[in-house]
């Protein structure tokens, strides 16, 4: 029997353990380094290693034997952890440092997208202030402006005000806000129209598309406030019927994958595709990403009937257009319950109640920001729960989902009342 390590903390991280541990291929599942959910989850244990310490990550790794290690942030893949596990013959599952650049560099994945032809907006990249007011004084707003390299979901400025448009590039290029995330920027079109989160599973050129998604990004209700790493989310995504799908496959993820391998760096793992849908149809590529999404992961493994270690081993083996993957008819959604000031300033330590009673098994509460003391769960982060379920329809699974949260407290935790308008916006129009 095989032993899995799932790096990193989040409410993504509990959700693949929690999966990787169903498997039959599976008997143990490290996670490093976890927290309090994964922590009383069957079958899996916590590592208390941070997710960006690659060596003594490695050396946990090769000391257990661990048959397969599943990446689950940016920073480590950027930082080329799959490189480095790699070279000692570990089986670990994720792209390379350089095809995580993808991820890594705003510019680099830009340029990438214009070589091969992909649609995306279009943009200016600058690494000097006066060069970047130059160009905004000669455009019209609205203006976005994002920092380079990774800056954990807040590298992004939108604006209708020159003087903040300005501002920002101040802070970024000048005043080095994201540290050397910060040493370009990027200028783009802005784009409207509706997001979706598309996300597959890569073996050089053989693509898995997973059920799709979407997740709502702002903090507040109505897609408002500051953008946040996601403050819900759900599948499938009904904005893609078979013929957009069959359009992103074919404009983005195929010449994503083949331009890729023809530059080099065949890509492996999980590749992530923030995309806008406009008017005309038109999937553009907003950003990529280099893992799986979070929270969007929490709804679509809830809908995972296949085994997931037998996923990640395909992938590995560089045969995955051969599987056949089976997803739970039902949606699901997803709803984070976060602490009060976030994505700002947020207290920690504060005592969680209501974990303790049964779920039922369409209802699975994922931990995000918690850890455990002496059997009490605390917050200790900004996205401290994701609760998720599965429904008949989107209502349905929303239903769940709220009535559950309504039995976990802790002071100032706060959550969107909306997850999900979208989808049940458009189901509404399309039974008229
Ligand atoms: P990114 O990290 O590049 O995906 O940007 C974060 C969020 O900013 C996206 O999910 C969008 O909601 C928004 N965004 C990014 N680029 C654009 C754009 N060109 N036009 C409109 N919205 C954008
Ligand atoms: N939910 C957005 C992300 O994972 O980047």
């Amino acid at each position: 029997m095989a032993k899995a390590l799932v790096v990193g903390g989040g409410g993504r991280e509990h959700a693949l353990a929690w999966k990787l541990a169903q498997s039959d291929r599976i008997n143990t599942v490290f996670v490093a380094p976890g927290n309090a959910g994964t922590a009383h989850e069957n079958g899996v244990e916590n590592i208390a290693i941070a997710a960006n310490d690659v060596d003594q990550l490695c050396e946990f790794a090769q000391l257990e034997r661990v048959n397969l290690t599943v990446i689950g942030p940016e920073g480590p893949l950027v930082e080329g952890i799959v490189d480095r596990f790699t070279e000692k013959g570990l089986r670990c599952l994720g792209p390379s440092g350089k095809a995580a650049q993808l991820e890594g560099s705003k510019s680099f994945a830009k340029d990438f997208l214009q070589r091969h032809n992909i649609p995306t907006a279009e943009h200016q990249v600058f690494s000097k202030s006066t060069s970047a007011f130059a160009w905004l004084e000669s455009n019209e707003p609205p203006f976005v402006i994002k920092a380079d390299g990774l800056a954990a979901g807040k590298g992004v400025i939108i604006t209708h005000e020159l003087k903040e448009a300005k501002q920002a590039i101040t802070q970024i290029l000048e005043e080095q806000r994201f540290g050397a995330a910060g040493n370009q920027v990027v200028i783009e079109q802005f784009l409207s129209g509706e997001e979706v989160s598309y996300i597959c599973l890569v073996s050089g050129k053989e693509v898995l598309p997973l059920a799709t998604s979407q997740d709502h990004k702002a903090r507040d209700e109505g897609d408002q406030g500051p953008n946040t790493g996601g403050m819900g989310a759900y599948s499938p995504a009904p904005i893609v019927d078979t013929s957009l799908n069959q359009r992103i496959l074919k404009q983005v993820i195929e010449p994503t994958v083949n331009g890729l391998a023809s530059e080099g760096i065949p890509y492996t793992g999980f590749l992530y595709a923030g995309l806008m849908i406009g008017e005309d149809n038109v999937p553009r590529v907003l950003e990529f990403n280099c893992r799986l999404g979070d929270p969007e992961t929490q709804p679509i493994l809830m809908r995972l009937n296949s085994d997931l270690a037998i996923l990640c081993d395909a992938v590995l083996d560089g045969h995955i257009a051969d599987i056949d993957v089976t997803w739970d008819k039902r949606c699901s959604l997803g709803v984070v319950m976060a602490s009060a000031g976030y994505p700002d300033h947020y207290d920690i330590g504060l005592p969680i109640n209501g974990l303790d009673r049964p779920e039922a098994d369409t209802v699975k509460v994922f931990h995000a920001g918690t850890n455990d003391r002496d059997g009490q769960v605390l917050t200790s982060g900004g996205r401290v729960l994701c609760v998720t379920a599965l429904g008949s329809d989107i209502e349905s699974a929303r239903e769940s989902v709220y009535s559950t949260i309504k039995t976990i407290h802790w002071p100032g935790s706060f959550w969107r009342a909306d997850i999900g308008h979208r989808a049940l916006a458009r189901q509404k129009t399309e039974h008229k």
